[in-house]
């Protein structure tokens, strides 16, 4: 069977194209046969048929993006973040959910019936479901300057880490969203990757220590590469898993239900549990 995937000739849009997950599903999807429009702050050195230079927070320079961008869009993978320190966890959250989200709002229209949108969260995710109230009020605001007015109002909830609770955001943004992108025929995932080897693992060894991001490492017992983070996204986005619709996948190695079943112990993500709790 050729073109196993369906994306011969399809045309596909992804941030966070220069580095790490985000730059092995852009080469992916480039080997698939599929136009990519790349889109990062930084350049990227995948040969794709179209590179953009985008801030993630920026309103205004995300608009002139997506309007320069033709459809129809056979789909999106939303690839893009920050780890928090050493950057700000304002910029961490604007880029990881209010960029990421504006984005695809803004791209939605120009996407065809039977598309999809893949957004990579994180397994730092773990517990959301215990913050849907507070963050269905979010999920509920409009557009990037009612996220930015929401985030301002409630900084206590989020600011303890902006990146925990950008993931927690977005493994609840599926789930929401996806109703109304089903009139249009989209769906939308997203996966919860395990550690990875990318650039991003510095600022997390950093903030945590290796020996706390090591919690993380499920049965499999090593971190992941970047490309096994982009083969399950690239299949979610194909128009052959099209049964599948605001699912969070755990690419994480078994570490959440080796947790979920009492099989592996990870003091961090019950800290995080009690920190998110107390604001
Ligand atoms: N590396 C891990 O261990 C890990 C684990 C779980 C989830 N994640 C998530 O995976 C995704 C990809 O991260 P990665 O590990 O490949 O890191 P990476 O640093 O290699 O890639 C992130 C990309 O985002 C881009 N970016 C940053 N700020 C931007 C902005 N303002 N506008 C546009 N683009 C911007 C960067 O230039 C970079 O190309 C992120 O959402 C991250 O939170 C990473």
């Amino acid at each position: 069977m050729d073109d196993v995937l369906g994306y011969a000739g399809k045309s596909v849009v992804v941030t966070g194209a220069a580095s790490g997950m985000g730059e092995a599903t852009a080469r992916i999807l480039v080997d698939l046969g599929a136009q990519v429009t790349a889109l990062d702050i930084k350049e990227t050195k995948v040969p794709v048929a179209r590179a953009l230079r985008i801030d993630l927070r920026d309103r205004e320079n995300i608009e002139q993006v997506a309007a320069s961008i033709d459809g129809p869009i056979d789909g999106l993978f939303s690839c893009a973040g920050l780890p928090g320190p050493p950057f700000s966890e304002w910029d961490t959250i604007l880029v990881n959910f209010v960029g990421a989200r504006h984005l695809a709002e803004l791209l939605v229209p120009k996407m065809s019936a039977g598309s999809a949108i893949s957004v990579i969260s994180s397994s730092a995710a773990i517990g959301w479901q215990d913050h849907i109230p507070v963050i269905t009020e979010l999920l509920e605001t409009e557009g990037f300057d009612g996220a930015v007015n929401w985030l301002r109002e409630h900084e206590k909830v989020w600011s303890w880490s902006g990146y925990a609770y950008s993931k927690y955001i977005i493994d609840a943004w599926v789930g929401w969203w996806y109703p109304e992108l089903a009139k249009r025929g989209i769906r939308i995932n997203c996966i919860n990757p395990g550690p990875t080897e990318t650039a991003m693992m510095p600022a997390f060894q950093n903030l945590m220590g290796k020996d706390v991001v090591d919690q993380a490492v499920g049965p499999i017992g090593r971190y992941s590469t970047p490309e096994e983070q982009a083969w399950p996204l690239v299949c979610l986005g194909s128009p052959r898993f099209s049964y599948v619709a605001g699912e969070v996948l755990w690419t994480d190695g078994g570490w959440n239900g080796a947790m979920t079943m009492g099989r592996h112990q990870a003091q961090w993500a019950e800290d995080t549990g009690e920190m998110a709790k107390r604001h």
